[in-house]
């Protein structure tokens, strides 16, 4: 094999705490322990369609290692296959894809190192097929990439949602009130299921289990029953009732995910309060979950994770993703990533543990004993 000298680096899709310490954790290793030139594209599949980016020195990754966001920046709306040159024009699109091949061999890049999510790392198993050699790491809040048991980023959003419970919970005790908190996550209900549990949610609603408002209100009252007067419901944004339909907040033309979510809990609260005359209200987390410092264990799995992309390549081991299996560091092939989304299986461990200690899920044909806190 040809003695690696040049990397490549980019990071794709929505951001997530952990970004820049990949970055840093990928120069670093590759500057210190083997020598090689980093190029960091800017802006995800934009920076490879035009070639802007920058060489990184120590100087430019020194310090952000507790930073939220991306230095290079990023985009989850482009796909280098289907690319939109000017997102007024979302009609207008073209295959770019040469254009990132030729950006490769223009900077004599021998890999390109990217950091995304599963929209993100499927571009770049396609384009692995074009002849780049790539090196994926798995990133997301939600913590739905295949081939992974866990991708950075999610620790942090976890402990921003739990935080976000907690805090809902002294005000609904105050006002004997029901509280939504709607929680990220697409198609997957890692979050609100983590931070649920985390933080004593009461209802605990996710996209692997279709609800009944039936069901839910049921918990309600029961709890009033018991003499608890508020509860605390914790709703994935892409959860749906059973034979109905996720609730769309925007489509992004062009976009590898083109459906983006958002809104259920202000349908949920409305149907709640009616249901059942307790006054109830909903926040929205947003994107306060993608933000602020990664938390101790994402900067150390981020690292772990960058260090480990970096010996793929020394190693010649290219398109591939780095990978979490039963709690140690591993690779598959970057085509498992784009198959499809990784979600919760509703029999697993986490779902029975959380019904043992009484979370409804809403699907519930009778109540299960216990209240809540
Ligand atoms: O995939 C990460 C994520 O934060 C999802 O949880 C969410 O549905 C989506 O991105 C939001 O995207 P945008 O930043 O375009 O609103």
């Amino acid at each position: 094999m040809k003695r690696i000298q040049r990397i490549g680096i980019f990071t794709g899709g929505g951001d997530a705490p952990g970004l820049n310490a990949v970055v840093r954790g990928v120069v670093k290793a590759a500057r210190h322990t083997h020598h090689w030139e980093v190029f960091g594209f800017y802006d995800a599949f934009r920076g490879l369609v035009s070639g802007t980016g920058r060489w990184l020195k120590w100087d430019d990754v020194c310090g952000i290692l507790t930073q939220g966001g991306t230095i290079l920046g990023t985009t989850n709306r482009d796909n280098p296959f289907d690319y939109v040159t000017d997102h007024r024009y979302p009609d207008k699109r073209r295959d770019a894809s040469g254009d990132v091949v030729r950006n490769y061999r223009k900077l004599k890049l021998d890999a390109i190192v990217a950091v995304g999510g599963d929209g993100t790392l499927q571009c770049a198993h396609q384009m692995s097929k074009l002849g780049l050699r790539l090196v994926g790491v798995p990133k997301t809040i939600d913590n739905d990439v295949r081939g992974t048991e866990l991708t950075f980023g999610f620790n942090t959003a976890m402990n921003t949602a739990t935080e976000a419970v907690d805090k809902l919970h002294t005000t609904a005790f105050s006002h004997h009130r029901v509280m939504l908190l709607e929680v990220m996550g697409r198609t997957a209900g890692w979050l609100a299921l983590g931070a649920g549990v985390a933080g004593g949610g009461d209802v605990i609603l996710i996209p692997e289990i279709p609800y009944r408002v039936e069901a839910v209100c049921a918990k309600i009252r029961d709890r009033v029953r018991q003499g608890k007067h508020f509860s605390i419901v914790v709703v994935s944004e892409g959860a749906k009732p059973v034979g109905g339909q996720v609730v769309v907040r925007q489509r992004v033309t062009g976009s590898p995910e083109a459906v983006r979510l958002g809104g259920i809990s202000a349908v949920l609260a409305q149907q709640i309060e009616q249901q059942t005359g307790i006054e109830t209200r909903y926040t929205i987390l947003g994107h306060l979950q993608r933000g602020g410092s990664p938390s101790p264990f994402d900067r150390y799995l981020a690292t772990e994770f960058a260090t480990a992309a970096v010996e793929l390549v020394a190693q010649g081991k290219f398109n591939r993703m780095i990978c979490l299996r039963a709690g140690r560091l591993n690779s598959v092939p970057l085509s498992v990533p784009g198959s499809r989304p990784r979600i919760i299986d509703p029999h697993c461990h986490a779902i029975q543990l959380a019904r043992s200690t009484g979370i409804s899920f809403g699907d519930e044909k009778q109540l299960p004993a216990g209240g809540g806190d």
